[in-house]
């Protein structure tokens, strides 16, 4: 192929892949030739800046309890692990990090915790989004896991404004392998469904590099992210923790298929943010922590310049971060948060970028009736 050819032959996988193409797809997920990545990385930089523009938003997440009733057997918070301190914050400590997340500048706080209707009933939450509400004037993110229809409309109507939750894999076998006890991964897209109709902005995200993940599972997961039209996403590098059944059989060497299953690395998830923001090119989109984890020196700068303009700084006091592991929290160094976030301004200045102002909703959600349309 002479050098014409091979920019012909570009071009037209770039608009395959803007038209979710699964194969194109999954040519950009497995390439490795230099001149491939670097047109890719290329491409989700610019769509980045043409629609969701410099600026990085930040979101404070307070990760308000790690009580949870779940199992899923990737997860170090999961009920299972009993070796875990359990504990939930006060309504007054959380607004003290609430306070923090204003004085900081940041539009936006991410209330997390594990999933449990017992230790976190749907009051106390409601108690807790207006007790926010009264007092700070940002964006509240719920991600507390699946929950009854009356308790998303509750949490709404107190002034809760977007939710996250992840639905880990598009593939129905392998969600019911990962999440034990489960319905299943339709019952988790309906809970999407819900929590869209009641009007929340919606987020979810996968895993890249779960075991029994193929490449065309990959693809299916992002073609998935198009189909329910996501307001934030989420593409973090699946972490072992060695006290979860998952993790542990992955350090003992048991559960990875060489050749079938996608790599938990750092490229393969830089590969699939930059296809997310392809695909999906109005969605807010992280730069996770995860992928922080295992490049700590420049994981958020790669994830910033291949297609995320979000980060999720963590404001929950030191002394539960490390309770709430739910992968091995190599990239946290404990660090307060104030010298956290001027390190971190900083990191974006110096990328040309910029901290967002205000809330920063999603730029799909004012597009969302119309036709989605990915190229303009
Ligand atoms: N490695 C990476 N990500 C994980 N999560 C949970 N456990 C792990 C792990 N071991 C992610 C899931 C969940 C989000 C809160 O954290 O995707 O939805």
């Amino acid at each position: 192929m002479n050098d014409k050819q091979k920019v012909d032959n570009l071009e037209s996988l770039r608009k395959r892949v803007m038209h979710a193409d699964r194969e194109a797809l999954i040519y950009f997920l497995t390439a490795e030739r230099e001149e491939v990545l670097s047109t890719l990385w290329e491409w989700s930089d610019q769509v980045r800046r043409q629609h969701v523009g410099d600026a990085v938003h930040l979101r404070g997440l307070i990760e308000v309890s790690n009580y949870c009733a779940a199992n899923c057997i990737y997860c170090g918070i999961r009920a299972g692990n009993h070796h875990l301190l359990r504990y939930r914050m006060e309504i007054p400590e959380i607004l003290t990090q609430v306070r923090l997340a204003v004085k900081l500048g940041y539009g936006t706080v991410v209330l997390q915790s594990g999933e449990s209707s017992r230790q976190m009933p749907g009051r106390w939450v409601t108690e807790l989004i207006r007790t926010i509400r009264s007092e700070c004037d940002l964006a509240i993110t719920l991600g507390m896991g699946e929950r009854s229809r009356d308790e998303y409309q509750e949490w709404f109507s107190a002034g809760a404004n977007r939710y996250l939750m992840r639905y880990e894999t598009s593939n129905s076998g392998l969600f019911h392998t990962l999440h034990p006890g489960h319905l299943g991964l339709e019952s988790r897209l309906n809970s999407l469904h819900l929590l869209r109709e009641i009007g929340y902005e919606i987020g979810s995200g996968i895993m890249v590099g779960i075991p029994g993940q193929t490449w065309d599972d990959l693809a299916a997961d992002l073609l998935l992210f198009r189909q329910l039209n996501l307001d934030m996403i989420g593409v973090g590098p699946f972490l072992p923790h060695p006290e979860t059944p998952l993790g542990s059989s992955y350090l003992e060497g048991q559960v990875f298929t060489p050749g079938a299953q996608v790599p938990n690395n750092e490229i393969t998830t830089l590969k699939t943010v930059a296809l997310t923001r392809l695909v999906c090119p109005m969605a807010n989109i992280p730069s996770t922590t995860a992928l922080a984890a295992v490049d700590v020196k420049s994981g958020h700068e790669l994830g910033l310049s291949r297609g995320a303009n979000v980060i999720m700084p963590n404001l929950t006091p030191t002394h539960y971060r490390s309770l709430y592991e739910i992968y091995p929290a190599k990239a946290d160094t404990g660090e307060a948060a104030e010298h956290y976030d001027s390190r971190l301004k900083a990191r974006i200045l110096a990328l040309g970028r910029h901290p967002g102002i205000g809330r920063g909703d999603s730029p799909n959600k004012g597009v969302r009736t119309c036709e989605h349309n990915p190229e303009h």
